[in-house]
């Protein structure tokens, strides 16, 4: 039998309809933020993902999909969203149409060629935002404010906030210098990668995942203490803004992000769950200001975040949070042989035509059956099409919570299914 592959899963049954409800909240909260819905290719050339999420990242160094395609370029599936989402801004001249800022937010598969385990995939779903153009430590803040929104309104509890910021250029160079002089004279002990990230990117040695446990890591200096003053008021107004929306957060010194185009604020959301596994960061992000330029666009600042869709379920069912899908139809549609199929289906037609949820027998069912059916699919109302329903165009509709019964006119099912269905809510 032919198999999926590792590190991937199919969707249905009940987790199809978890994954619509989620997506109907995010369209909804994206809607009253006011933020516009922005598509990119699943694959992009690769350079963009070199430039963009940073050549020394564990990301590009090894998790990316990568191939030759028939013309010999060189492509990747996305490994995240932000470098698309930039590419994008830049190639379109977004800068010179849109007004500031821009806001934007994506939703799709990503792929990293990443261990598989529980809420760790190889295929995985992202929702994300992105606002280009605006300084403002406000859009930090409101940033933050969307997942965590989208948890409350899904009603997660055990969430819990971390932000840090690694400041501008100027403070980043400071702290790569400091973090230089901790890591030269133990350089040896490290492990092979870290040796090379210390070449050409110290910060990301903070990243390695097999001396995360040795002493030199636990006292690696901490960004925040190298932040200039404008870095250090540029934080100190996200926390104030953070405040005014009522957000819970807390300062975490060590986190610093997988990602090289970070500057200023980064934030990470974690289950704090009890019996949640080892992938407990459901959401991250942070503000990117170098980022566009690096892609060939102008100078302009970006901030933005992605959450994990599959950490997410997991949050949800640990928390033991049945997500509310409305699952009935409002009318199930049962002939009684073959001769009244085709009418039935020209009643389904005009029915869904005219806005209602409606379902019908395909199967040749016997009544009883099909009432069945009709509670299975909670329907509100049942039609049962017979020779005489068909030959004389009165349908008997049949309320399937109080049994009672009607013959209606074809022409006036309608207005019936109006009126009886706005009483019912
Ligand atoms: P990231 O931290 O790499 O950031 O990923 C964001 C979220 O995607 C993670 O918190 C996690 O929930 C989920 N995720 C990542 N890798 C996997 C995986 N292998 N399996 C399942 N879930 C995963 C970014 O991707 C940035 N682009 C976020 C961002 C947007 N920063 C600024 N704008």
């Amino acid at each position: 039998m032919i198999q999926k592959p590792k590190g991937t899963y199919d969707v249905f049954g009940e987790k199809s309809r978890q994954i619509k409800y989620i997506e109907k909240i995010i369209n909804s909260v994206m809607e009253k933020y006011n933020y516009e819905y922005m598509k990119t290719p699943v694959f992009e050339s690769s350079e963009l993902f070199h430039r963009g999420v940073g050549e020394t990242t564990d990301i590009v160094t090894k998790e990316t999909y990568d191939f030759t395609d028939r013309g010999g370029r060189n492509m990747t599936l996305r490994p995240e969203g932000t470098a698309g989402i930039c590419r994008s801004y830049v190639e379109n001249k977004m800068y010179g149409t849109y007004s500031m800022p821009v806001k934007c937010w994506y939703y799709g598969s990503m792929y990293r060629y990443e261990r598989p385990q529980s809420g760790r995939f190889r295929e995985f779903t992202q929702f994300g935002c992105e606002v280009f153009g605006s300084d403002n430590p406000l859009v930090d803040a409101e940033i933050i404010s969307i997942p965590v929104n989208i948890y409350k309104i899904l009603g997660l509890k055990g969430i819990k906030v971390k932000i840090n910021s690694l400041g501008d250029k100027e403070s980043r160079e400071n702290y790569r210098e400091a973090l230089i002089k901790h890591f030269e004279g133990e350089i040896d002990s490290l492990c092979a990668d870290c040796k090379e990230r210390f070449l050409k990117n110290p910060l990301r040695i903070l990243d390695c995942k097999i001396d995360s446990n040795k002493e030199i890591m636990n006292t690696a200096p901490t960004t925040i203490d190298y932040l200039n003053e404008e870095s250090k008021k540029h934080f100190e107004k996200v926390k104030k803004c953070l405040d005014a929306m009522d957000i819970d957060y807390e300062v975490d010194p060590k986190i610093v992000r997988g990602l090289d185009y970070y500057t200023h604020t980064v934030f990470e959301v974690e289950a704090d769950i009890e019996s949640f596994g080892s992938q407990k960061v459901l959401c991250g992000g942070g503000r990117y200001n170098g980022l566009v330029e690096a892609i060939g666009g102008p100078k302009t600042s970006g901030v933005g975040f992605a959450i994990g869709l599959e950490r997410l379920l997991n949050a949800l069912e640990a928390e033991q949070i049945v997500l509310d899908e409305e699952n009935s139809i409002d009318v199930y549609v049962a002939p009684m042989s073959e001769e009244e199929e085709t009418y039935a289906l020209g009643l389904t037609q005009m029915l869904r035509l005219s806005g209602f949820k409606v379902d019908m027998d395909y199967m040749n069912r016997k009544l009883a059956n099909n009432f069945k059916m009709a509670d299975k699919m909670h329907a509100k109302y049942i039609m049962i099409i017979g020779d005489v329903e068909a030959s004389t165009d009165i349908i008997t509709i049949k309320n399937n919570n109080t049994k009672e019964e009607h013959k209606i006119k074809l022409e006036d099912v309608i207005d019936f299914l109006d009126q009886n269905l706005e009483e019912e809510e």
